[in-house]
């Protein structure tokens, strides 16, 4: 039966076979007995149907099929994809569509434990989670009324991830986490540390929360205190430029832990009133309060072209079109949503915070003909990115005029200046690991992998990927034979071979080509027009040094990134894509 249907919607929707392994074995509706009964159009259907009901509570006479339709067509062209959980979950029983969410973790055991209950619950139904532990005491304090010390956090982060295993999200993945630790910390050194056996918390992203006075004292070379949260009282002074180094040594052996600057991050926090931000999602991509959840969305920027003879160039009207139905659609998976508890669904129905984001940046850049790598890359960037935030307003400036702001309006920084938003934040960078192999385009904004390589996916299953201009431009250059690609999977690289021009080479330049500097300016480059994080590796090859590592940790603060991701070429054993030696 499958067979029949992957033919027909092939040449219909575009999706590539690899889109259709990845959608046939997670995210088609299943019968009882576990048979795959939807095809991808059926699923974009559902999904549709299900999102454009929300139109009714605003409007008892919205026609919803006419909105459905335009939905519709905006999945199954490939051209907006909601999150992973509303493309699985949309219609069907009471699964979350958030991808998003921030638990607390207060210094009080009953509550610590209802969150690793909440933890549960959350990866049942297929969402990623944040914790910020500095609020818990150090390992060893003393416990009311107990002659038993507190764990600490490290401890808790080994219970949640437990927890976490435990329940795999919604049977189909593995949930990614983030844990941050302030800097101020008394533990914060064990934190440091905690994944030094790379193979430990492997569903744990580790972060440590950086503050603008903790760089300063680096600069300075001077010391910094150890604050315990529970008495508030300094329990040590440490080194700065130590600690820093410690984490760099880290970051530099296993990739783990990554930065997070909080002081920026709360410069944008949209409803400070409500409370300081203080944890990210488990790709980066949004710092929330405790409780909220956000549902995201990506456009795929590489059917945003247009070629009217002169060569491709952005469709800026077509944009309009796309962001503005894509707010739409995030806006009103916020009321279809069905929530694992009720203060997730009330923190969450008070902010209303939605991420919009894009896909296929490097792919949209080599139709263009421009190389990842370069001022005229960071140009567009800029110019889509701030496209893409400023009508994100605007569509949500209408929402709020048909529908209301979100209720936490009043005080919030739009409230301040009488700006009417229906959502707090609206647009964010996710990593799109698995929306852009749907969509069938590089994830996210990083650079290309490779042009050829094998991609690890569904529990071990390999896929062999081709960039699809990579194999036009070889064919029409005419040096695209079997034995190329089979040489480019295993060993050769691009580079290595004569036979293809400089141009080209210059144009498909892959992730471990392109300098530490230029990914960070990149990021930058979105984040400067993004409301709120922006999910990116920095990649590094295996000979960087702890050196470069620590110059791209003060370059991203100094650029204005919210927080960042490093990797080290085979620094980690867990790794999702393989590929012949430098790709
Ligand atoms: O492409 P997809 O929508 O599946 O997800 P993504 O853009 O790669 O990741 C977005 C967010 O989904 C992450 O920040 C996590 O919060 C969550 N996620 C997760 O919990 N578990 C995964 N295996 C992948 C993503």
């Amino acid at each position: 039966m499958l067979d029949t249907f992957d033919l027909k919607t092939l040449s219909k929707s575009r999706l590539s076979p690899n889109a259709h392994r990845v959608l046939e074995k997670r995210y088609l509706g299943r019968d009882g007995r576990g048979q795959v009964i939807e095809t991808p159009e059926e699923m974009f259907h559902r999904v549709a149907r299900s999102v454009a009901r929300a139109e009714l509570i605003y409007d008892g006479n919205a026609d919803i099929e006419a909105v459905e339709e335009e939905f519709y067509e905006l999945m199954s062209s490939l051209e907006f994809l909601p999150n992973s959980p509303t493309l699985l979950n949309a219609g069907i029983g009471s699964g979350t569509l958030s991808s998003c969410f921030v638990l607390p973790v207060p210094d009080s055991l009953e509550e610590a434990f209802e969150t690793v209950k909440d933890t549960a619950l959350i990866h049942k139904s297929g969402g990623g989670i944040g914790f910020n532990l500095s609020d818990l005491r150090p390992k060893g304090s003393r416990v009311k009324n107990h002659l038993d010390a507190a764990g600490g956090p490290v401890a808790l982060i080994h219970v949640l991830s437990s927890a976490a295993d435990f329940v795999r999200q919604g049977g189909v993945r593995r949930g990614c986490n983030s844990v941050v630790l302030s800097v101020n910390h008394p533990d914060i050194l064990d934190f440091i540390t905690a994944k030094s056996d790379p193979n430990t918390l492997t569903n744990f992203y580790n972060s440590v929360s950086i503050t603008d006075y903790f760089l300063e004292r680096v600069k300075a070379n001077e010391d910094y205190p150890l604050i315990d949260p529970h008495t508030k009282e300094v329990v040590r002074w440490l080194s700065a430029r130590e600690v820093f180094s410690r984490i760099v040594d880290q970051a530099w052996k296993t990739g783990d832990p990554g930065l997070i600057f909080i002081d920026r991050i709360n410069r944008d926090n949209p409803t400070s009133n409500l409370g300081r931000l203080s944890a990210i999602t488990g790709c980066g991509e949004q710092a929330l309060l405790p409780y909220e959840s956000t549902n995201l969305g990506s456009i795929n920027l590489v059917k945003m072209l247009m070629d009217e003879g002169s060569g491709p160039e952005v469709d800026f009207y077509k944009l309009e079109r796309v962001v503005r139905l894509s707010i739409r659609l995030l806006d009103d998976v916020i009321d279809v949503n069905s929530f694992p508890t009720t203060e997730i669904e009330s923190a969450t129905k008070r902010t209303r915070k939605i991420g919009l984001g894009v896909m296929g940046f490097a792919d949209m850049l080599l139709r263009l003909g421009i190389p990842y790598n370069s001022t005229k890359a960071i140009a567009v960037a800029e110019s889509v990115m701030e496209f893409i935030t400023d009508t994100a307003h605007e569509a949500s400036q209408q929402l709020a005029r048909e529908r209301g702001a979100f209720p936490a309006w009043g005080d919030s920084i739009y409230g301040r200046q009488n700006i009417p938003m229906r959502n707090a934040c609206c647009t964010t960078i996710a990593p799109t690991g698995t929306l852009s192999i749907i969509a069938g385009v590089s994830s996210g904004i990083e650079p290309l992998f490779a042009s050829v390589f094998v991609r690890n996916i569904l529990d071990g299953e390999n896929l062999l990927e081709i960039n699809p201009y990579f194999e036009e431009v070889a064919k029409e250059r005419g040096f695209f034979t079997k034995k190329l690609i089979e040489e480019l999977v295993t060993s050769n690289h691009l580079y290595a071979r004569t036979e293809i021009p400089e141009e080209v080479k210059k144009l498909f330049v892959t992730a471990h080509r392109v300098s530490p500097d230029w990914h960070v300016r990149l990021q930058a480059a979105f984040q400067r027009h993004t409301d709120s994080a922006v999910s990116k590796t920095v990649n590094f090859p295996k000979s960087a040094t702890r050196d470069d590592i620590a110059r791209v940790f003060t370059m991203a603060y100094e650029q204005g990134l919210k927080g960042i991701t490093v990797y080290r070429d085979n620094s980690r054993q867990l790794q999702p894509l393989s590929m012949g030696e430098e790709g």
